[in-house]
């Protein structure tokens, strides 16, 4: 059992500190899905009604422990005001002067934000003592510590882990639902149980088709780690994305699926174009026939018709990155099939993934269509994993 925000008793006028994952994407400084900003408001709402002085943390991109304008949490913070329906302040460092006054002077309900967490060393650093400081130098901004960033609770970092050993700490609103969410794909997921995997990086995915190939019944496999699959099939694939040094481990996972009579489904057509650009030349050639100077950009229309058949009649859906490339208009088909075809599935329907979920809107698709649209990719593919993540562990009634 995760300790809850009741477990910290009475709230009014105590600075709580809320780890929040307001990681968007930007362009430039306009948030182009602010998902995972509405998925901060339950928590917030309910402390802000308790009368606490809250401050978010939260990191934003990958900066390197020092600022940088273009992964300033400043942008969010408009945005946020509008949704809670209040001013909220902005300091413009995360422990120093400028943080240490905004807290002090918030009143009881009122909600500031401090800025990006990794422009601070201590935050993601590797050396334990000195993420245990940069933890002493936030804890020393308050009385109480919700943690509810789900998407960044499988990182071991400052503010997410060590934090959580030095002040009374809560799971927030939004930890809670994506756990109970996700356990109930990973425990005894009704069959048949279908998972659908895509995005770029095939490397992230290898530990979830491992546990997976004995779990699930059938695994659709498309967006950029499809190539490798393909290639270790023994096709070609072009320019498309391919990682070499995971050829074997991919071969393998292909002869175990077969063994264990777990259904691996693989792209049969292709869309093609000679280079990675919104307004390239897009071709559709068979999946085992990508041409040497071309790059794979998305599934085919038969691809597409096949995953639709083998999602339709799923009782458990979970589907974790894009089929295509979606942000090009002209390689965004697959991603949105996939998308459709899971929102009129019956079955209980999961969208993993900060990538997927933010397609899963910004393709116009409504989230009430699926059971669950999670703000974690890393971090929900690890749960499905059967990982142990710090961040959850962290908040266990009997943990520190
Ligand atoms: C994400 O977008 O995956 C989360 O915000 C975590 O970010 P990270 O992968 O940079 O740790
Ligand atoms: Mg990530």
């Amino acid at each position: 059992m995760l300790k809850t925000i009741d477990s910290l008793g009475e709230l009014r006028g105590k600075r709580v500190l809320v780890r929040a994952d307001l990681n968007v994407p930007l362009d430039g400084t306009t948030i182009t899905d602010d998902g995972r900003i509405r998925a901060a408001l339950p928590t917030l709402t309910r402390l802000v009604e308790a009368g606490a002085r809250v401050a978010v943390i939260s990191h934003l991109g990958r900066p390197k422990g020092a600022p940088e304008d273009k992964y300033s949490l400043k942008p969010v913070v408009g945005r946020l005001g509008e949704l809670l329906g209040q001013d909220v302040a902005f300091a413009t460092d995360t422990v120093g002067s400028s943080a240490q006054e905004v807290v002090a002077g918030l009143e009881d309900g009122q909600v500031a934000v401090l800025e990006n967490l990794r422009f601070n060393p201590g935050e993601t650093s590797k050396d334990e003592s000195e993420r245990l400081a940069f933890a002493e130098q936030l804890a020393a901004l308050g009385d109480a510590f919700v943690s509810d960033g789900f998407g960044v609770v499988h990182r071991k970092q400052a503010s997410v882990y060590e934090l959580a050993t030095l002040l009374p700490s809560a799971a927030g609103e939004l930890v809670l639902r994506e756990v109970e969410s996700l356990r109930k794909v990973t425990d005894s997921p009704e069959r048949p149980f279908v998972v659908v995997l895509g995005g770029a990086k095939i490397a992230d995915k290898l530990g979830v088709i491992d546990s997976l190939l004995g779990k699930a019944d059938r695994i659709l496999i498309g967006g950029g780690m499809a190539y490798t699959f393909q290639k270790a099939q023994g096709y070609e694939v072009g320019k498309s994305l391919l990682d070499e040094s995971k050829l074997d481990v991919v071969r393998e996972y292909l002869e175990r699926g077969e063994k264990n009579g777990v259904e691996l489904v693989l792209p049969v057509d292709t869309v093609v174009a000679p280079e990675f650009s919104a307004d390239a030349p897009a071709t559709v050639v068979p999946s085992s026939e990508i041409p040497s100077d071309q790059e794979g950009m998305d599934i085919g229309p038969e691809t597409a018709k096949l995953f639709g058949e083998k999602i339709a009649d799923a009782a458990t859906v979970f589907w974790n990155g894009p089929m295509g490339v979606f942000e090009f208009e002209s390689f965004a088909k697959g991603t949105s099939s996939v998308a459709d075809v899971l929102s009129k599935a019956p079955g209980y329907t999961v969208v993993g993934g900060g990538d997927s979920a933010a397609a899963v809107r910004i393709l116009g698709f409504d989230e009430s269509l699926y059971s669950h649209i999670s703000t974690g990719g890393g971090a929900s593919l690890e749960l499905i994993e059967g990982k142990d993540l710090p961040g959850i562990s962290i908040l266990e009634e009997d943990s520190k």
